[in-house]
């Protein structure tokens, strides 16, 4: 059961965390140069809240960062859990207390988080008495339709750096992080979701479900590979916007093939039997 597996295993790791009394500023930067989506924040070593990049993003426009605290502007809805607490008991804690977010705990250190969207998304996987194929297609068409919004936004920054406009390089850089990240945690949801409802459907269904999985363990090893080059600060500023317009190009291949391959509507159908695809 899914709901018994660790929340180590599910949650988003996190090595750094903030102190509520710092000024926003300096954590904002962090978070875009890092491609950090969620930061947990302290008071006197006690965890108290987050910081999400999106709001982030929406703060810096309307307030000066340099005299606001993290502690002002930090969403609340933050509950604890052990590393070694199953889905079960963390999904249990957010419940109670109405959080948004759960932050795991090695005591004394925050070793990551889980949020209440991602623990229902795990929850409502199939084996999990979850999704029928329509709805993994649905899911997963969702997810293609707000990756292809940000390669269009990375596409867009790396051919402004091309053409010299100087001021989008850090943005391309930390946009290109958080990108490699969301592609990972689509390959991983994939993983889990696509995979079996692949492996469920008529005639080839079992070796549909081992070539998807082959193809995702080799992309992403190249994924890994070009992130911490590109998080170490490595290549030229022309090299990481050329090498992002063709991680760009060949993502919007991949998905084009996915989504014509494997998540026809005649072969992610939830009727029993299909004759399109049956041979
Ligand atoms: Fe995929
Ligand atoms: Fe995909």
């Amino acid at each position: 059961m899914i709901a018994d597996r660790p929340i180590s295993e599910l949650m988003r790791s996190s090595s750094y965390d903030v102190d509520a009394a710092v000024p926003l500023a300096g954590v904002a930067e962090h978070m875009s140069n890092g491609g950090i989506d969620l930061v947990p924040v302290r008071r006197d070593g006690v965890p108290v809240g987050f910081l999400l990049q999106a709001d982030v993003n929406r703060l810096e426009e309307i307030v000066d960062t340099e005299a606001v605290t993290v502690g002002q502007v930090m969403r609340r809805d933050v509950c604890t859990v052990r590393v070694h607490a199953r889905l079960s008991a963390a999904v249990r804690a957010m419940s109670v207390s109405g959080a948004g977010v759960a932050l795991v705990m090695d005591e004394p250190r925050i070793v990551g988080w889980l949020t209440a969207l991602a623990a229902m998304r795990i929850l409502a996987e199939p084996g999990a008495g979850g999704l029928s194929a329509s709805e993994v297609r649905a899911q997963i068409l969702e997810e293609h339709v707000h990756l292809a919004d940000q390669l269009k936004h990375v596409a867009d920054l790396a051919g402004a750096t091309l053409s010299g406009k100087t001021d989008a390089v850090a943005q391309l850089r930390s946009r290109g992080v958080m990108l490699y990240r969301e592609l990972c945690d689509h390959l991983d949801v994939e993983d889990r979701i696509l995979a079996p409802a692949l492996g469920d459907t008529p005639g080839f269904g079992p070796l549909r479900k081992q070539q998807l999985l082959a193809h995702h363990a080799e992309q992403r090893s190249e994924l890994r590979e070009a992130l911490s080059r590109l998080e170490s600060g490595g290549g030229s500023d022309v090299e990481v916007a050329s090498e992002l317009l063709r991680l760009v190009a060949v993502i919007r291949d991949d998905m084009a093939q996915e989504e014509r391959d494997l998540l026809d509507p005649n072969l992610l159908t939830d009727e029993l039997i299909n004759v399109s695809f049956s041979g």
